[in-house]
């Protein structure tokens, strides 16, 4: 398979290139703010059908009220996806979503559905992005029934003020909240 180079968060490394003879190109794109156990279960089921997936990390340079950068929530993808190998490719992009998989060559977006109130949003995002690019598809996944109500949104909030989520994310985003937190009470003692 041949490789290209690719930026990462600013860093460039080589990544591989899905050549049409793998299978359809699979994008699965979304804040990850940090990556939860139910992110991790729509792309091991995004994996039974696609033969890989780049799991992408959107971000807006100007606007960016995230728990962690870019290139952090990337090294958590990797980390929590490790023992796939290359099957899942960890990025991150700026800009419009149906531009970066043009550019990387994908032709599936895949989405997850919790509940119904995912619905309309992801409705109308998918409308959106079919009118910007109508050669793209998206394919929807429903998530496993304990992941319901499980989003980084609520998840962040959670363990920001202590609450049990060692079920919801994998043990090192623990850590990692655990050490943001560390640091958040550090700087409110300093002033
Ligand atoms: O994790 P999220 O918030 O559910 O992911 C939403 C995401 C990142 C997929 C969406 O906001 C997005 O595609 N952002 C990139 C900018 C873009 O293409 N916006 C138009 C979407 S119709």
């Amino acid at each position: 398979m041949p490789t290209r180079k690719r930026a990462v968060g600013g860093a460039v490394r080589a990544a591989k290139v899905v050549s049409p003879e793998d299978g359809p190109a699979a994008v699965y794109p979304g804040s990850f703010d940090p990556i939860t156990n139910g992110h991790i279960d729509i792309i091991r089921r995004a994996l039974r059908v696609f033969p890989r997936v780049t799991v992408a990390v959107a971000y807006n340079p100007n606007k960016d009220a995230a728990m962690f950068t870019p290139p952090e929530r990337v090294a958590m993808i990797e980390q929590a996806l490790a023992d796939v190998g290359d099957r899942v490719i960890a990025d991150s992009f700026t800009g419009l979503l149906v531009d970066y998989a043009e550019r990387i060559g994908a032709q599936v977006l895949i989405r997850g559905l919790r509940a119904v109130s995912d619905f309309e949003y992801e409705f109308q995002m998918t409308m959106m992005n079919r009118h910007l690019k109508p050669n793209i598809e998206t394919v929807f996944m429903m998530a496993g029934e304990q992941y319901f109500y499980t989003s980084s949104r609520l998840v962040k909030e959670v363990a920001t003020f202590g609450g049990d989520v060692r079920t919801l994310v994998p043990d090192f985003v623990m850590d990692r909240f655990a050490e943001r937190l560390a640091k958040k009470s550090a700087e409110k003692r300093r002033g």
